[in-house]
C-alpha cells in the first residue's frame, strides 16, 4: 500500500512539472515598469510567442502586447486577425522589426500570396501601435485595436522571418511557421489552433471541384471533339462523348462555382475580384455553350458554320479563362506546393496528347486528301468548318 501511495506521488510530481514546464506561461510574466498589467493572457502554441490583453467590451477594444521571443535583431515579427479564415492571406496583421537601431512598427493587410507587407491601414481600427526589442532576443508589439463587427472569437495568425534589404522578406513556409493559426477568443480567453476549419475544408472543396470540371474536364472535351471525330469509326461517338464530357464538367463546375460565391459573401472583408469577376464570366460563357448546343443549326443549315465559329471561339476562350483561374484560384488557397504541380503535370499531359494528334491529324487528313485527289472524289479536309458540315452533326 505504501508502495503504491508513493508511485502515485511520484506520479503527481511528475504530472505537475510538466504541466508547470509546458505552460511557458505568459501569467509569470512581468512587463517592464510604466506598462499596465494585462488581465487576460495565453501561450500560443508555437514560434514561442505569448498574448497578452485586457478587453473593453463597451466599445469592443483590445490593448494586447504580442511577445515573440528568439528572434534576433535580423528578423520580423507579426501578429494578425483574419476575418477571411485561418490562414496568411488576407490578415490583418501588425508588424514589427528593429530597422536602424530603432522599433519599427506598423499595420499591413497581407492581401496576396507575395505580400509587399508595406504599411496600410486594417480593416478595422488600430488606435496605437509600438513595438520593443529586450535583451533576451524578444519582440513585443503593443497595441490597441477596435474588433471588427461579429464575434470576440477571431482568427488569428502569428509569424516571423527575416530582414531582406531592411524590409521584411519571405518567411519559413513549413513545420510551426505554417501552423501558427487558430482562433482567439478575446472575452472568454479560449484559444484554438490549426488551420482545419470548415471554411479551409470548404475552400479544398470549392478547388477540387474547379480544377477537375473547369480545369481539366473542359479542356480534355474539347481534344475528343477535335481529334476523335477525325477516325471515321469514332463517328458518331466522339460527339456523344464530347457532349458526355463537357456537360458532366459544366455541371460539376457550376456546383464549384456556387460554392465560389458562397465563399466569397462568408469571407467578409476579403475580395478576390479578378478570380470572382472571371468566375462569373466563365459561367455566363459555360451557359451560353450549353444553350448553343440545343439551338444548333441542322449541319446543312446555311448559319452552320457561323454557329461553328461562335462554339469554338467560345470553347477556347472557355478553356483559356478556366486555366487562368485555376491559377489565380491556387495562389489564393495556397495549399502545399504539390497541388499545383500536380495540376500543372495534367495540364501539360494533355497539352502533349494534343500535339501528338494534331501531329497525328494532319497526317491522317494529308493521306486521305491524297487517296481521295487520286480517286477524283472532292477534296475533305478534316480541319475546314466547311469540311465539318459534311459530317452529320
Ligand atoms: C474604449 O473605452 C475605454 C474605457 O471607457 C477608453 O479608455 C478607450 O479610450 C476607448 N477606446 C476607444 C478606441 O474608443
Ligand atoms: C489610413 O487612415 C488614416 C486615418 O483614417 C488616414 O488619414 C490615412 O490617409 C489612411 N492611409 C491610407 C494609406 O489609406
Amino acid at each position: 500500500m505504501a508502495r503504491f501511495f508513493k508511485a502515485m506521488l511520484r506520479l503527481f510530481v511528475l504530472i505537475s512539472l510538466v504541466y508547470i514546464t509546458s505552460a511557458q506561461n505568459c501569467r509569470s510574466h512581468t512587463f517592464a515598469n510604466g506598462i499596465p498589467a494585462f488581465s487576460a493572457c495565453n501561450d500560443l502554441p508555437f514560434l514561442n510567442s505569448f498574448l497578452h490583453w485586457n478587453y473593453i467590451p463597451e466599445n469592443r477594444t483590445v490593448n494586447l502586447a504580442y511577445r515573440h521571443g528568439g528572434v534576433s535583431a535580423s528578423r520580423w515579427v507579426a501578429w494578425a486577425i483574419n476575418p477571411s479564415g485561418r490562414q496568411m492571406v488576407g490578415s490583418q496583421a501588425l508588424v514589427a522589426f528593429q530597422s536602424g537601431g530603432r522599433m519599427n512598427a506598423y499595420t499591413t493587410q497581407i492581401n496576396g500570396f507575395q505580400p509587399n507587407m508595406q504599411p496600410g491601414n486594417l480593416t478595422f481600427a488600430v488606435p496605437s501601435i509600438s513595438a520593443a526589442f529586450n535583451g533576451n532576443n524578444e519582440i513585443t508589439i503593443f497595441a490597441t485595436i477596435v474588433l471588427p463587427p461579429g464575434s470576440t472569437s477571431v482568427n488569428q495568425v502569428w509569424q516571423e522571418g527575416p530582414l531582406n534589404g531592411g524590409n521584411p522578406g519571405i518567411h519559413p513556409l513549413s513545420g510551426p511557421n505554417r501552423q501558427s493559426v487558430g482562433t482567439i477568443d478575446f472575452q472568454s480567453g479560449q484559444i484554438a489552433s490549426g488551420g482545419a476549419n470548415s471554411m479551409v475544408k470548404r475552400r479544398n472543396v470549392h478547388g477540387v471541384l474547379n480544377a477537375v470540371s473547369w480545369g481539366t474536364l473542359m479542356p480534355l472535351g474539347a481534344i475528343i471533339a477535335r481529334y476523335l471525330k477525325v477516325a471515321k469509326s469514332a463517328d458518331p461517338a466522339w460527339f456523344y462523348l464530347h457532349i458526355a464530357c463537357q456537360t458532366t464538367a459544366y455541371s460539376v463546375g457550376v456546383a464549384g462555382w456556387a460554392t465560389g460565391l458562397k465563399l466569397g459573401s462568408d469571407s467578409v472583408g476579403i475580395q478576390h475580384n479578378s478570380h470572382r469577376n472571371l468566375g462569373i464570366a466563365l459561367f455566363v460563357l459555360g451557359t451560353l455553350q450549353v444553350f448553343a448546343l440545343l439551338l444548333r443549326p441542322k449541319p446543312d443549315h446555311k448559319f452552320r458554320f457561323y454557329w461553328n465559329i461562335y462554339h469554338h471561339a467560345t470553347g477556347y476562350l472557355v478553356i483559356i479563362l478556366s486555366v487562368v483561374n485555376v491559377y489565380k484560384g491556387f495562389d489564393i488557397l495556397d495549399p502545399e506546393k504539390k497541388w499545383k504541380r500536380i495540376y500543372t503535370g495534367v495540364l501539360v499531359t494533355l497539352a502533349a496528347i494534343a500535339v501528338l494528334l494534331e501531329a497525328f491529324t494532319w497526317i491522317v487528313v494529308i493521306k486521305r486528301k491524297k487517296n481521295e485527289d487520286k480517286s477524283h472524289h472532292g477534296a475533305n479536309g478534316m480541319n475546314g468548318y466547311g469540311a465539318r458540315h459534311q459530317q452529320g452533326v
